[in-house]
């Protein structure tokens, strides 16, 4: 059977949620400035659109990292693959991901991202999967939707690197 995406959460409901944890986030930050670290390459879509509705000063930074299971153990390795650019030193930082799943991408993100020192670290997410949580030390301060353990693509993310650039949340239906 030939693999279809099911609708999960339509393009008009990702959109009107990110333009209210947007506004959660001007008021958080009002009278400062946010600098915005994309996470490469599904929280590309997430965060242009989180960008467009902040209305505090922005600037951007992306990276990107890579995590692989190793064999038998559950905890995953996570490698950077794309450094940032610039120094976050004395920045008040967030960290924008695209879908917090064992959480051990962001568990090393945020180690590496505090070793530099910013004045602030903070985290959002367009999605999480709450029980499939491993590193229960990764507390998300903007969340725009939990969702239920199901594999979901599009506003970034792929299934083997296709249908990020579905406008909509979906979920991948009859796959071989
Ligand atoms: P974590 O390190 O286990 O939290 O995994 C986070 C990464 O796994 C995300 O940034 C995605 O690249 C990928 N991922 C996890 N769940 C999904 C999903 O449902 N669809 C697409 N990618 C996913
Ligand atoms: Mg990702």
């Amino acid at each position: 059977m030939k693999e279809t995406v099911r609708v999960l959460i339509p393009e008009d409901q990702v959109e009107a949620r990110i333009r209210e944890v947007a506004e959660q986030i001007n008021q958080d930050y009002a009278g400062r400035s946010v600098h915005l670290l994309c996470i490469l390459k599904g929280s590309v879509f997430f965060t242009c659109e989180l960008a467009k509705r902040l209305t505090v000063p922005v600037t951007l930074d992306f990276m990107s990292c890579s995590s692989y299971g190793s064999g038998t153990v559950s905890k995953g390795i996570v490698r950077l693959a794309k450094d940032l650019d610039e120094p976050i030193e004395g920045r008040d930082v967030i960290i924008v991901e695209d879908i917090i799943d064992s959480g051990n991408t962001l568990a090393y993100l945020v180690e590496l991202m505090k070793a530099r020192h910013p004045a602030s670290l903070k985290l959002c997410t367009l999605l999480d999967k709450p029980s499939r949580r491993v590193r229960h030390e990764v507390q998300v301060d903007y969340t725009c939707f939990a969702i239920e353990d199901l594999f979901v693509v599009g506003y970034g993310l792929d299934y083997a690197q296709r249908y990020r650039n579905l406008p909509y949340i979906g979920v991948i239906e009859n796959a071989e």
